[in-house]
């Protein structure tokens, strides 16, 4: 499979949007490794930019579909879940999940994740957000997304990271073998979804 003519769209999402919030240094440094990676066309998605109404519709956006009634204050959020090929989630662990804020941006959408690869950047404590992203898998999962393996946790990082980079020098490692598993699937499920609609 050729897919070195066509970049992906990866979209990055900053899940936290609490005030003084350490996401989006975390997506900033991402957003330069997969830029530099070369197979993506990148873009930081920050949930903080968006209303994101808890009160979801009647109906499910799993049975809703085209009719389902997005608010216009999360247009452009859905726009660009729609388009993406690939998703990298950043999140934080509070109380030993992720963010409220990224669990709605999730539920508003269904098929916007389905048969694309998605990776996941933590961050928090002494657990670097392990259990929000175990949580963030099962939830994905249930989406119909596919989870790609490698990811990075950044345990204790306000020790951790100095002027906005990682100061684990296994980081760049970490990232490029995210980056490549990301590449990998979204070149494999953008031609499956061409090929035939994902039965989900
Ligand atoms: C409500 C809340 C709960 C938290 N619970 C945890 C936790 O269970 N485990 C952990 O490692 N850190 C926890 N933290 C610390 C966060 O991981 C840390 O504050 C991080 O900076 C939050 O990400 P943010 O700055 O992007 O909001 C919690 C923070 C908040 C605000």
């Amino acid at each position: 499979m050729d897919n070195t003519a066509h970049a992906f769209k990866l979209v990055i999402v900053v899940g936290s949007v609490r005030e003084g919030r350490f996401g989006p240094t975390v997506a900033s440094w991402v957003a330069d490794r997969a830029d530099a990676h070369g197979a993506f066309e990148v873009e930081v998605v920050d949930l903080a930019d968006f209303d994101l109404p808890l009160a979801l519709p009647a109906v499910p956006p799993k049975m809703a579909g085209d009719a389902y009634p997005f608010p216009d204050s999360l247009a452009p959020l859905t726009e660009a879940l729609s388009g993406a090929d690939a998703f990298i989630l950043v999140t934080p662990e509070y109380n030993h999940s992720y963010p409220a804020s990224l669990k709605a941006a999730i539920d508003w959408h269904f098929t916007q994740w389905a048969a694309k690869p998605v990776g996941f950047v933590s961050y928090g404590g002494a657990a670097g957000g392990r259990h929000a992203v175990l949580h963030l898998e099962n939830v994905l999962t249930e989406l119909h997304a596919v989870t790609v393996r490698d990811g990075l946790s950044f345990p204790n990082y306000f020790f951790t990271w100095e002027d906005g980079l990682p100061r684990d020098p296994e980081a760049e490692g970490y990232a490029k073998a995210m980056l490549e598993q990301l590449a990998w699937w979204a070149g494999a499920l953008r031609a499956a979804r061409a090929a035939a609609p994902y039965p989900g």
